[in-house]
């Protein structure tokens, strides 16, 4: 069953800087501090703690397992295992989910390498909050200039990924991940010494049960999803190059700890800050570029170089980190044509490289001159973020989860997860994890899904 010829990652601690990488991203800095404002604070973040350990990580597992077992992408990993079935068009659907993704995230992704390079040029001062959403909004609607950030950001993605799992990959993110940790401790840390930065503290750590709903565990369970790249296969395609003495639980455990940690200090980066400068936590996907700018440019009025150094650390911050994740992306899509049509990385890099630039295209524009296309109601951007992350990413995670649960043979999934035995403690806790996921993800995971749908 080994695979001929394929990258390995070279150690358990770069397999999880990798996963790491495409864990932690727009998904930790950008999308879950303004979900905690909007959700409730500390309460949602006990609610997201929990869904990450008992619902994502088992789906993580699944994944893990049917990557690692197989050294397959998705497609061919579900096809070894389950042959002559429907379940290989999984794979396929996860490889345009990603797609997807990618695309609109790397207009995200493209803004954030916009406000680096324009707080290390002319600066993003923002006299009031109002001039910062209009610097924004000015720069979001226009036509050449997110398009031109969108190219080079997937061209990087692009570069990044033709390098290989080894070269590329492991190489980007071993030297990105602690100096991500580094820039988002050192904001945090500048956050929190703000004066009145306490209640943004107190925010994030006393939890207001009275905001919680169904509504909110739903986002808390989506967020958790979205942040630990599930449901899409990046985590099995990764999985598929982690040898086969690594240990998948302690593999998966660290990543999705790191990955909580990180969105937790993002959170404190970000949350005192606003709360020290006076403004509502609640300002929704606009928090990080508007509101991060305004607080900047008023602590500088009193100390200029300080202030400009932060803000340039932290879009440097959401930009590494959005690249180690539209990289993950980006294999998904490549090593699926690498293994289907025997392209070579960069052809396969190519063909997506143009596919993503269009689509995304697309939904920058949908934030100005396209603002009037709708698609069910949705512009072209909203119309592909709510589509993946509200359905195709939910349902693909559910389908992992049943896949492993009920279509795999249980003692292949023992021996995957315990190294044919050999792991004492993963013996020890299969009983749990198999009953999470034969059960308790799959029935969560519908119930949640439609009540989101209904709501
Ligand atoms: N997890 C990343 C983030 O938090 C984004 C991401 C990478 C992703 N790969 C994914 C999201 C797969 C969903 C599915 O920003």
């Amino acid at each position: 069953m080994a695979a001929v010829k394929r990258d390995n990652f070279g150690s358990r601690l770069t397999f999880i800087f990798a996963m790491a990488g495409s864990a932690i991203g727009l998904g930790n800095i950008w999308r879950f501090p303004f979900m905690v404002g909007e959700y409730g604070g500390a309460a949602f973040i006990i609610i997201y703690i929990l869904c990450s350990a008992i619902l994502a990580l088992p789906v993580f597992f699944c994944e893990s397992i049917i990557g690692r077992r197989t050294a397959k992408s998705s497609y061919f990993a579900l096809e070894s295992i389950a042959p002559d079935s429907k379940w290989k068009y999984l794979g396929l659907i996860s490889v345009i989910t990603c797609f997807i993704i990618d695309s609109y995230y790397s207009v995200v992704g493209g803004w954030s390498l916009d406000y680096l390079v324009r707080s290390c040029s002319v600066g993003l001062d923002a006299p009031s909050c109002e001039a910062a959403s209009s610097v924004f909004g000015g720069m979001a609607s226009s036509v050449w200039e997110p398009i031109l950030f969108h190219t080079l950001f997937i061209g990087a993605s692009a570069l990044i990924v033709i390098g290989g799992v080894k070269k590329g990959i492991e190489k980007f993110s071993k030297v990105t991940m602690p100096i991500l940790l580094v820039l988002i401790v050192t904001i945090a840390v500048y956050s929190i010494s703000l004066p009145g930065a306490m209640a943004g503290v107190e925010y994030l750590v006393k939890p207001d049960w009275s905001k919680v709903n169904t509504e909110t565990i739903a986002y808390a369970l989506g967020q958790a999803f979205f942040s630990l790249s599930l449901g899409v296969g990046c985590v099995l395609v990764y999985s598929s190059f982690m040898k086969k003495d690594e240990n998948i639980l302690a593999a998966g455990g660290w990543t999705a700890v790191f990955d909580t940690m990180f969105a937790i200090i993002a959170g404190f980066a970000v949350m005192p800050a606003v709360f020290s400068a006076g403004l509502e936590p609640g300002a929704g996907p606009a928090l990080v570029f508007e509101t991060i700018p305004y607080i900047f440019s008023q602590i500088g009025l009193k100390a200029p170089v300080v202030s400009r150094i932060i803000t340039i650390l932290f879009f440097l911050a959401i930009f590494m980190a959005a690249l180690t994740s539209a990289v993950s992306l980006f294999e998904v899509c490549v090593e699926h044509l690498v293994e289907h049509r025997k392209f070579s990385r960069k052809k396969a890099a190519a063909i997506f490289f143009s596919g993503c630039w269009t689509l995304g295209i697309l939904c920058s524009l949908s934030f100005g001159v396209m603002s009037d296309v709708k698609l069910f109601g949705d512009t072209i951007f909203d119309f592909c973020d709510s589509l993946s992350s509200n359905y195709l990413m939910t349902l693909g995670a559910l389908a992992y989860t049943v896949f492993v649960g009920w279509r795999m043979k249980k003692a292949d999934v023992r021996d995957e997860f315990t190294n044919s035995g050999s792991l004492t403690a993963n013996n020890k806790i299969f009983g749990v994890l198999y009953f999470a996921i034969k059960w308790l993800a799959p029935v969560f995971i519908v119930i949640i899904f439609l009540t989101n749908l209904f709501l």
